[in-house]
């Protein structure tokens, strides 16, 4: 009881049911959400119930009825008055993965505004908004009504942090589930991205799903259930939306950092920049526009005639950035060669991730700040020929003390041989309703 009231459920009950592999009845999975947010049911009952659904999972049904309450403990956007289709893009996050830099500011060249509410880093995966904040004087920060007039306006494209509003339920469980072992269940990353999603009031929705080394989910088979799961959820509730099943066993494209992930979709967005990545930004791009009515856009033609890059700076002006500015440089810098001729056979994703983030371009708790300049920059692929003392990647940092850790988590990360690895399309499979 609080304040006199009677509570209709005893969180302990819920727990149980969940722990011994029952089905947590509507009324009492709702309470349980709406309880913790009050902060009437504590974080150690919320974490042992996170614990339960690892576990023993969710059906289908409970995992709408926890999107829907997560849902409900915040506030709905809306952007039915824009005039305008609205579609965004989430990824389940990766190594290197900077696409939503160019991805959102080219999908609004074709007149769809794009309400992308991001995140920052936590562990080995970037975060979209620690990238953005690279360059100098952009803001992350804006209101539901800054952000509502850059989408109707030109610009089209807006790439913020979501406010505390949206979904508090999921701040809230997402924060222990960082520290209780629980972040990789399906119906709890589902239901955490699709609520922040659905209440964000999109009309569609593109998922990135990533499989492989640095991603949540290591297998393929794991990445389409999630991908479905999602697909689900948002289709039921009026979004349209499908996936894309994705290759994250090798970092995407060559800057693994935050400033130098910038350098790298600006050369994207001048036509240019990594294959890998210029085919994951197209096919995003081309799904995206798919679901706001236009299968046939040319979205290569906007990459290479400049339209995406005038799109880009438009955005970054709007909030207070400044697109001509000089990113920042690493003061210490450290270069690992090839030791023999070959090909470059294995380059593995999550200890790339790991040494960019002991080099201080991730934070290892919410509050730290992370170093613009530091990360890794890849001077070859898998598949790609060397000669004995040719670069192969280069590590910066602000203060050199960062070298031998990241080194460590690179020991047996890369290996060159003599033929080529097997090489697949990043882009495995399409998941629709
Ligand atoms: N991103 C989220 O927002 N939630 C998760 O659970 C995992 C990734």
């Amino acid at each position: 009881m609080t304040g006199g009231t009677i509570e209709p459920f005893d969180a302990v009950d819920v727990i149980r049911a969940k722990r011994d592999g029952g089905v947590v009845p509507e009324k009492a999975l709702r309470w349980m959400v709406d309880a913790y947010t009050r902060g009437y049911v504590s974080d150690a009952q919320m974490a042992s119930f996170a614990m339960a659904i690892f576990q023993r999972g969710m059906e289908r049904d409970e995992i709408r009825v926890l999107t829907d309450a997560m849902i409900a403990s915040g506030e709905r956007m809306s952007f039915q008055s824009l005039g305008k289709k609205t579609v965004d893009k989430h990824s389940t996050g990766g190594v290197g993965d900077k696409i939503t830099l160019p991805l959102a500011p080219l999908v609004a060249v074709f007149g769809v505004a794009v309400p992308q509410l991001s995140g920052r880093g936590l562990g080995h995966t970037g975060g979209t908004l620690d990238k953005l904040e690279s360059i100098p004087g952009w803001r992350a920060a804006l209101s539901n009504e800054e952000m509502f007039a850059q989408m109707q306006s030109d610009v089209g494209a807006v790439i913020c942090a979501a406010g505390s509003g949206l979904a508090p339920a999921d701040k809230k469980l997402y924060a222990l589930r960082d520290v209780t072992g629980t972040v990789e269940a399906i119906p709890l990353i589902a239901s955490s991205i699709m609520s922040k999603k659905i209440a964000e009031g999109t009309d569609a929705l593109v998922l990135d799903v990533k499989f492989g080394s640095g991603a949540f989910m290591q297998d393929i088979d794991r990445a389409r259930e999630l991908a479905r799961t999602m697909v689900a959820l948002g289709t039921d509730s009026g979004v349209a939306t499908t996936a894309l099943l994705t290759d994250m066993n090798v970092p995407l494209g060559l800057a693994i950092g935050n400033a130098n992930e910038v350098r790298e979709s600006v050369e994207i967005l001048a036509g240019g920049g990594p294959a890998d990545v210029r085919e994951l930004t197209v096919a995003l791009a081309r799904e995206m526009l798919s679901l706001a009515g236009q299968p046939d856009a040319d979205v290569e033609a906007a990459l290479d005639d400049g339209r995406a890059m005038d799109s880009w700076k438009a955005m970054i002006r709007a909030q207070d950035g400044d697109p001509d500015a000089p990113l920042a440089t690493a003061r210490e810098t450290h270069v690992v060669t090839a030791p023999v001729d070959g090909v470059v056979s294995q380059m593995d994703a999550l200890p790339f991730g790991i040494a960019a983030w002991r080099l201080g371009a991730g934070r290892a708790r919410a509050e730290d700040p992370v170093v613009f300049e530091a990360g890794i920059d890849l001077h070859a692929k898998p598949g790609d020929r060397v000669a004995a003392g040719q670069p192969l990647f280069t590590l910066s940092a602000a203060d050199e003390a960062r070298f031998p850790r990241a080194l460590e988590a690179l020991e047996g990360a890369w290996a060159i041989g003599d033929d080529a690895p097997e090489t697949s399309p990043i882009v495995r499979e399409r998941i629709t309703a």
